[in-house]
């Protein structure tokens, strides 16, 4: 899930009818992030769809190492799920996120991150988060978007881009209309955070991604 200013792409539910994904004989197989951009690449010729992303992915890949104490391949997991989340749903748009689940499944990757990235959006496809990593790619992705929808009406983008004039934002109904704020509220509450603290990380980490 995510929102696009200009909103090229509409979405709609596509419950997944599963709740296992993944062989637990493959813990710890895990794409290389070359070859994940290469699959970007290659399945996402949008380039604000893969922008979103390489956003998402760089604030899973600073939170795990900053918040969670993960080591290199751990948050090489948090990293992929967030690059290949949204994998599909440029070329699929009504199978998202199963194709990327089953190309998943067919390279032999590690089950926590196909979970992940089944789980990102537990009210359009009917699988509820369970990790950490599964909690905060739900609560980061619609933020993800918002922030930045909200840095690219200012003059200076990130530059200066504060909390406040977020909340603010989100307190606006019209801003961003598609964004489901229902979403986020209840995304946030299955993290141990703030609202505040989430948008200050994610203004943080994603200002530089390009
Ligand atoms: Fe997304």
């Amino acid at each position: 899930m995510l929102i696009f200013p200009d909103q090229n792409f509409f979405f709609m539910s596509h419950k997944i009818g599963r709740s296992s994904f993944g062989d637990p004989a493959n813990a710890g197989n895990l794409l290389s992030i070359e070859e994940a951009h290469a699959l970007l690449n290659e399945w996402v010729p949008n380039e604000r769809l893969r922008l979103h992303m390489k956003q998402v992915a760089a604030v899973m890949k600073a939170w795990a190492l900053e918040k969670e104490n993960a080591d290199e391949t751990t948050a090489r997991k948090w990293e992929l799920a967030g690059l290949l989340h949204d994998a599909d749903w440029e070329k699929y748009p009504d199978e998202h996120c199963r194709i990327i689940i089953e190309e998943l499944e067919k390279r032999n990757i590690d089950p926590e991150v196909i979970h992940c990235i089944a789980s990102h959006g537990p009210n359009y496809f009917g699988v509820e988060p369970e990790s950490t990593m599964d909690r905060m790619i739900y609560a980061f992705d619609e933020l993800s978007g918002f922030v930045h929808a909200a840095a690219l009406i200012r003059p200076t983008r990130y530059e200066g881009l504060e909390v406040k004039s977020v909340l603010k934002r989100l307190k606006s109904p019209a801003f961003a209309a598609q964004v489901s704020r229902e979403d986020i509220n209840d995304a946030v509450s299955r993290t141990n955070y703030s609202l505040e603290e989430l948008i200050q990380f994610i203004i943080d980490h994603q200002k530089d991604v390009n």
